[in-house]
Formats: C-alpha cells, sequence, structure tokens
C-alpha cells in the first residue's frame, strides 16, 4: 500500500495493480482524490462499488458472481444450508456475506461461518479448533474461501481430522484454481488429499490468441509458474491502459496534472502531499477504458453499466486424483451448463431447473453419489425425540408402561417414514409430562428451540400458527380440524314425549275448542233435540261427552239442526287436521333423532354464556381466547374421554360444560364410544398433524418425503385402521334404536291411563260402600226381618255381573226378577234404581 503511494508521488496517469482487495479499498480513495484510473485485475471483493470508487475499475470477475454460481450449485444438488470458513478481512468478509445474500435468495442459509484471522501466520491448532467445531454441525457443505497461502493447510487439517472422507463436500473459491493452474507441480500427496474438492475458477473463453499467449508463457517461463485466470487478467488490464492512453493522445489531450490545493498545508508538510498531483485528463482516460473496443486474451474488454466486465462465467472443476478434471461452466447469462457459456450466448437465457446441468463429481470419499448435505449435529448420538405422554386418547400416543417406549397411531406413522429414509437415524424418545394429564404441547414444541432436552418431537402435535412460528413442521399425516361436541339428545326421550307433538299453547286452544264447541252445538240443538235434553247435569256431561267423543269421530249424540251439523262439520274437518297432523308429529319424534340443544355449533357456542370443555394441553385453549374473544372463565379443562362424558352429562348448570371443542381425531374417538353425544354444525378450522422439528431441519423435509411415500402406498391408511378401530355407534345401529319404540316413551300415557281407572274405581267404590251404609233394616213379606244391608250387597253383586255385561243381559238379573240397566230392556218400564 505504502509502495502505491510512494508511487503515485510521479505523475502517474493510471495504476494497474492491487492484487488484494484490501490494498484496492485503500488506494482507490487517493485514485479518487488524484483523478488517477485504478486498474485492478485482483480485487474481487463484491463492495468495491463504483459509486463510491469512480476511478476504480475492475479488469476481473467480481465475487459477487462467484457466490452466485456457488448458491446455484447448492440449490442445484438440493442442499440448503452450508458451512463458511473464510479468511477474516475485506475480501473473504465481503465475499461470503455476499453468498449468504444469493443463498436466502434461493431459500438456502450459511448455517455456521467461521472466519480465520489474516493478520498472523495462523498455527495448525486454531485451524483445528475451527475445523473441529464445524465438524460438529449438521451441515456437510463446507465453502472456503480462503487465501492461496492458507487454503492448502486448511484441507491438510480437515484430512487430518477425517473431514475429507464421506459425507463432505468441499467447495473452493478461486484461490484454489490460481493454485492448481500456477503450479504445475503440485505435490501428489497435495492433490490426493484434495480429492473429491469442487473448484471455482474463472471462465475465460478458449481462443487462438489466449492459446498462443500460453504457449510463449511457458516458452518462457518453462511452464513454471504457470498461467492462471489472473495472469491472463492482468495481461488484458495493461493492454487496455495501453489502449485507452493511446486513444487519449490520438484524441488531442495532453497529459497535464495540478497540484490539490486541499493538500497544501502546514500541518501535512511532513507526509510531502503536496507531491502528489491530479491528473488533469483523469476522467477522460478513464472514459477511454470504460469505452473500448479491444479484444484481449480474455475476450472482449467490455464493461456492463455497473463496471464489471460483461458475461460473467466461471469454470466448474473437480479435483479427481492426482489433477482434475472440468465437470461443467456457470455464466451469468444461463447459470450451470456442461457446454461453454459463449456456446450459449447466442441463444435465449434459460435457467429452468431442467437446463442446470453439470458432469458427475467425484466427491470425497470417492463416490460418485451426491452427499445428502448435512448429518445429524454430534455425530454418533441419537437424535433425541420428545414425545408427550398422554392420559387421554392414548390410541394415538401412550407410553409403554414401565419402559420409555412408546406405541399409537403417531409413534407407527413416525416409524413408518424412518424406515424409508434412505440412511439410518439413530432416536431414542424422551417422554415428556407428569403422566397425570396431558402435557402443553405449546411448551412441548418450544423445548425443540433450546435443544437442551430433545431435537424435535413426534406426537399428535397439532400444525397452528404459534408453532410454525418457531419450528418447521413435516407435511401432515393426519388431519385434525376443530369440532364442537354436545350431548345427543332426542325429542322422543321421556315419558311425556305424546305431549310433545303440540305446544302447551296448542293444546289448551285445541282443549278450549273442544268445549266451545259442545257448547256451541249444545245451544244449536238442545231446543229441537232430545239428546241434548235432561237434567243441568246430564246435559253438562253430554256437552263434554259429545265434543271429546268427536275427537275419535266417536259422538253417537246426533245433530238434527242445519247449524249444528254445519258447526260439527267444520270442526270434524278440524280434528281430522290436528289428528293427522298430532300423528305425524308423535310418529316423527319416536322414530326420527331429533335433537333440540340449543347449541348447533361453534358460533351458538361462542354467544353463549355457558362453559366450554376443552383438553388438557392443547391448543385449543389459545384458540378460544385468542381466536375467539371467548372469556377464559367459560373454558374448562378436561383431561380424559371420561371427563368429557361426566361434564357433558352434568352440563352447564351443574358444574359440567355446555358443549366440548376439541380436534376432530379425539371427538371422533370419544362419541364412537358415547352414542349419546354427536357433532355439532361442520369442522370450523382446517388443521393436520405434524413432526415438529428446528427450524430448517433437512431430517423434516426427508420425512415429509417418506410421509407423502406412506401416504400415497396406503400404509398410512392401514396404520390408521390398526389403530382406530370403527366407532361402536354407526349410524344404523343409532337408527334401528330410534327406530324401535321404547316403554319408557310412553309410560306417561299408562300412568294417566291407569290413574283415571284408579280414581274412577274409588269414586265407585266410595258411592257403593256410603249407599250400604245409608240403608234401613226391614221384614219382609214373611215377617222376617231381613237386612237391608245383605240385600244391599246382593244387588251389588248383581250390579257387578250386569256390569261385566254391559248389553244388559244379565241373565242372573232376569233369573232373580231384578231391574236391569238397560234401559231398552226393562220390563217393568220404570227407570232403573239402585236402592
Ligand atoms: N393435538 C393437540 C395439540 O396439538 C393436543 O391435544 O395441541
Amino acid at each position: 500500500m505504502v509502495e502505491a503511494l510512494r508511487f503515485m508521488e510521479t505523475d502517474v496517469v493510471a495504476i494497474v495493480g492491487p492484487q488484494c482487495s484490501t490494498v484496492a479499498h485503500m488506494i482507490s480513495y487517493v485514485a479518487n482524490e488524484l483523478q488517477v484510473p485504478l486498474l485492478s485485475f485482483g480485487a474481487t471483493d463484491p463492495t468495491l462499488s463504483s459509486l463510491q470508487f469512480p476511478f476504480f475499475v475492475r479488469t476481473t470477475q467480481n465475487d459477487l458472481y462467484q457466490m452466485t454460481a456457488i448458491a446455484e450449485m447448492v440449490t442445484h444438488y438440493n442442499w440448503n444450508s452450508v458451512i463458511a470458513i473464510y479468511i477474516d478481512d475485506d475480501n473473504g468478509r465481503n465475499g461470503i456475506s455476499a453468498l449468504s445474500n444469493k443463498l436466502e435468495e434461493r431459500r438456502c442459509k450459511i448455517s455456521y461461518k467461521a472466519g480465520i484471522s489474516p493478520l498472523s501466520e495462523i498455527a495448525q491448532e486454531d485451524i483445528m479448533d475451527i475445523l473441529v467445531k464445524v465438524a460438529l454441525m449438521e451441515s456437510r457443505i463446507i465453502v472456503l474461501h480462503v487465501g492461496i497461502s492458507l487454503g492448502p493447510k486448511v484441507f491438510s487439517v480437515a484430512k487430518y481430522l477425517g473431514m475429507m472422507g464421506n459425507g463432505y463436500v468441499w467447495i473452493a473459491t478461486d484461490w484454489l484454481s490460481t493454485i492448481l493452474d500456477t503450479s504445475s507441480r503440485v505435490p501428489h500427496e497435495t492433490m490426493e488429499m484434495m480429492e473429491g474438492v469442487v473448484v471455482l475458477r474463472q471462465h475465460t473463453p478458449d481462443s487462438k490468441r489466449k492459446k498462443a499467449f500460453k504457449s510463449r508463457w511457458n516458452n518462457l517461463t518453462g511452464g513454471s509458474p504457470g498461467l492462471n485466470s489472473y495472469g491472463l487478467y492482468a495481461y488484458d488490464s495493461v493492454l487496455l491502459v495501453a489502449h485507452a492512453i493511446d486513444a487519449f493522445l490520438d484524441q488531442g489531450e495532453v497529459i497535464s496534472f495540478s497540484n490539490d490545493s486541499r493538500l497544501w498545508s502546514k500541518e501535512s508538510d511532513n507526509l510531502h502531499l503536496d507531491a502528489l498531483t491530479i491528473f488533469d485528463g483523469g476522467t477522460i482516460l478513464l472514459n477511454k477504458i470504460l469505452q473500448n473496443n479491444v479484444n484481449g486474451l480474455t475476450g472482449p474488454l467490455q464493461f456492463s453499466s455497473d463496471r464489471s466486465l460483461i458475461h460473467p462465467a466461471y469454470d466448474i472443476i473437480n479435483v479427481v486424483g492426482t489433477g482434475f478434471r472440468r465437470i461443467g461452466y456457470w455464466s451469468n447469462y444461463s447459470g450451470l451448463s456442461t457446454v461453454p457459456p459463449e456456446t450459449l450466448y447466442s441463444r435465449p437465457a434459460n435457467r429452468s431447473s431442467a437446463n442446470q446441468k453439470l458432469f458427475n463429481v467425484l466427491w470425497p470419499g470417492e463416490t460418485l453419489t451426491v452427499p445428502r448435505g448435512w448429518v445429524f449435529p454430534n455425530n454418533g448420538k441419537q437424535l433425541r425425540v420428545g414425545v408427550p405422554i398422554r392420559v387421554g386418547f392414548r390410541e394415538f400416543v401412550s407410553q409403554v408402561r414401565g419402559s420409555d417406549n412408546f406405541k399409537g397411531l403417531c409413534i407407527d406413522v413416525f416409524q413408518a417414514a424412518v424406515n424409508l429414509l434412505p440412511y439410518a437415524v439413530p432416536y431414542r424418545f424422551i417422554p415428556f409430562g407428569n403422566g397425570h394429564q396431558n402435557p402443553n404441547y405449546d411448551e412441548l414444541v418450544r423445548l425443540i428451540t433450546t435443544d437442551v432436552r430433545f431435537r424435535c418431537c413426534v406426537g399428535d402435535i397439532a400444525i397452528v400458527t404459534n408453532r410454525t412460528r418457531v419450528v418447521d413442521f413435516t407435511l401432515p399425516y393426519a388431519s385434525s380440524g376443530l369440532v364442537v361436541v354436545a350431548p345427543f339428545k332426542k325429542l322422543n326421550s321421556g315419558a311425556w314425549a305424546f305431549l310433545q307433538p303440540f305446544s302447551p299453547w296448542l293444546w289448551a286452544v285445541t282443549a278450549a275448542f273442544f268445549l266451545a264447541i259442545g257448547i256451541v252445538v249444545w245451544t244449536l240443538e238442545h231446543r229441537v233435540n232430545d239428546e241434548f235434553r235432561g237434567s243441568p247435569k246430564n246435559q253438562v256431561i253430554t256437552i263434554l261427552w259429545f265434543s271429546f267423543s268427536t275427537l275419535f269421530f266417536a259422538h253417537r249424540e246426533n245433530t238434527v239442526s242445519t247449524l249444528g251439523r254445519l258447526v260439527l262439520m267444520i270442526w270434524l274437518f278440524v280434528v281430522l287436521i290436528i289428528n293427522s297432523s298430532y300423528t305425524a308429529s308423535l310418529t316423527s319424534i319416536l322414530t326420527v333423532q331429533q335433537l333440540f340443544y340449543p347449541i348447533k355449533g361453534i358460533d351458538s357456542l361462542k354467544w353463549s354464556d355457558d362453559p366450554i370443555g376443552y383438553q388438557v394441553g392443547s391448543f385449543v385453549e389459545h384458540y378460544l381466547i385468542k381466536e375467539l374473544n371467548i372469556s377464559k372463565s367459560r373454558l374448562k379443562a378436561l383431561g380424559s374421554p371420561e371427563e368429557y362424558t361426566t361434564a357433558l352429562k352434568l352440563g352447564p348448570n351443574k358444574g359440567g360444560v355446555a358443549a366440548i371443542v376439541d380436534e376432530h381425531p379425539y371427538v371422533e374417538r370419544f362419541i364412537g364410544s358415547q352414542c349419546t353425544f354427536k357433532i355439532m354444525g361442520q369442522e370450523f378450522t382446517k388443521s393436520r398433524w405434524g413432526y415438529a422439528f428446528p427450524r430448517d431441519s433437512p431430517l423434516a423435509v426427508d420425512l415429509s418425503t417418506a410421509i407423502l411415500t406412506l401416504a400415497e402406498n396406503g400404509d398410512l391408511q392401514r396404520i390408521n385402521d390398526k389403530w382406530l378401530l370403527p366407532s361402536i355407534c354407526d349410524l344404523d345401529t343409532a337408527k334401528l334404536e330410534s327406530d324401535r319404540l321404547q316403554l319408557k316413551s310412553f309410560w306417561g300415557l299408562f300412568l294417566v291411563s291407569a290413574a283415571f281407572c284408579f280414581l274412577a274405581l274409588l269414586i265407585y267404590f266410595l258411592q257403593i260402600v256410603r249407599k250400604l251404609r245409608r240403608a234401613p233394616i226391614c221384614s219382609d213379606s214373611n215377617g222376617h226381618h231381613r237386612n237391608s244391608r245383605s240385600e244391599s250387597l246382593h244387588r251389588f253383586l248383581s250390579l257387578m255381573d250386569e256390569k261385566a255385561d254391559p248389553s244388559g243381559q244379565s241373565k242372573k238379573g232376569k233369573a232373580e226378577g231384578l231391574p236391569s240397566r238397560n234401559d231398552g230392556d226393562n220390563e217393568s218400564g220404570e227407570s232403573p234404581r239402585i236402592v
């Protein structure tokens, strides 16, 4: 840097120079000030921007493109995270920062950055410390962006640590191609050590001119040092400046310098800054450089608007055995290709993934199989899998008593998916929960992020927003929307079902009408119709009897008046309708399941004040409070299906709940064994169950693929069938049960009838007894005293016979000359009397 500054004390029109970005940064400030074009064929730092340094001209490739090439290779091989080992100076740091940006654009990332000090000669132990940390990481894709002196040391330590073997991927930036091209005789051991490494090299198209130059160079040097791409760019830089000065002079410009007044001050006397002069024609010369039409060894030396060389491209090289072979190219124009980029420039750019190709790579460990790019961190240890210890619905997950093993649907799916992975995943289940109640699933998921107890979670874990904010989930293996479950009640239940077809009002109005019709018909008839006459008591009875017997169309009294007949006709029609409606309604109540529970779904539940049950530990509590704004005081945690049953049976008024909100799979299990509960309304959310992993976990991606395979080959369904037995309350059985009428539906009717029978008999006997008591003792015609009570008893028995034979044909009565109740057959023609 000091040399460059000293050089600038002489009058200079252009500087071709700094081979490293750090120096380029410093000198660019001065070049700016002195208006001297600074051409660098070695400074690749992407932050050397033309806006900040207008006199800086980069005559080589910007590392931004090199990092883009690496990012595209990472996505090409389906890796998603890399480790960057870099020299911690401007060039290294800024290059890796560009790599990070380019990876993020492709949804990949640098998972670990290991900077190496550029200052002093770094000790092997320090490199070892860095690499040991790298080896403990999950990613196995290592990008090495260092200098030519440091790179080989890193590889030698990596070889020593066994990090140049199977499973690792090393991508070296162009520092390594510089070594390979320059030192024609890299020791065999060094080459073998680096076998499998993928290297980038700035691509310069093959041309006769380049070939001729190379042979001249080899003649000059005997092939050592060899010619690398930086050498070609250096040559072209000089060529470019020479052409530009020619053009400058040809244009009649004069080379002149002037003093910079700002550098003239007493304080700066000792620095001799006054020796620095401004090149008057600097801007014109800069323009001549930028707008040239020179063809160099590396192709046309043209610049794009951001002052980068046009058509940035790289060769991609694979170290194989003691040599290396090109496996393809990367160009900013069309991405990865197996043909030189210049053959593609004439065609439309095609960056489709199908068009991105590279030849096979021999990866470290001498394998052609593309490494999967990651391992379980802390190599050799088992994957710690957190599993909830469920208390209810244990068919989904349950701990095998007395062991750390688990079984259940979720476990079977996980194990089947792991078995499908193309690599072994040693894992160990870590139980989570106290065993007395379901654990909090949010807490379970959150613990993954701390990585203290376990690395991932397996179980009936719903994929919900607040969880996806902290972890990644596999693809779902079961659907689990939320539903409302409430008691399943039918209108036919209960002894008073026969009253239910009509509302109380309808009963009252119907009864009133019966009475009214009786009175109306009596009013219309009693003057002209004998049947409506008699004692007032008889008339009342007739009215009642007449009107209520119309219910069964069994009235025996004739209506003789026209008006009476009219009223009766209309009334009978009404009775017909009422009768048939009652029959229809009662039939449906008794045979069809009808719910009368006021909760019809989540909306009616939300707006009621009734308590709502939810499963302990589930996300449902948070959902009801946060999403549905239901007050926490209304929520009741329930731990098991038994608690569900009790709470629902108790109902909202007796310390239970009106309904339970839970995920579909649990509710299906629950109502499958409890036929008196039913899902009310529709599933109102569409969540799913998946397995939770730390963010960007590659295992989650592979398990997702395995779960898809299970779904497609039918294994997922088979596991479901194994664990989820069909419900015992299937629809047909329930319907049959409800079609078959039960005694309980009618005992009210029987009770009413029995009560009336009893009452009637009671009154009847009371009347008889009263009459017996009142009868006097008298003597018969033979002068014998006869106890009238025994006679009454005798008559009573006769009456009983007569009752048994209401046709009045009582032979016994007739034989004994007792008067018959049958008015028509009364021989004496007198009204019957029971005295
Ligand atoms: N499946 C519920 C959840 O994920 C737990 O019961 O929260």
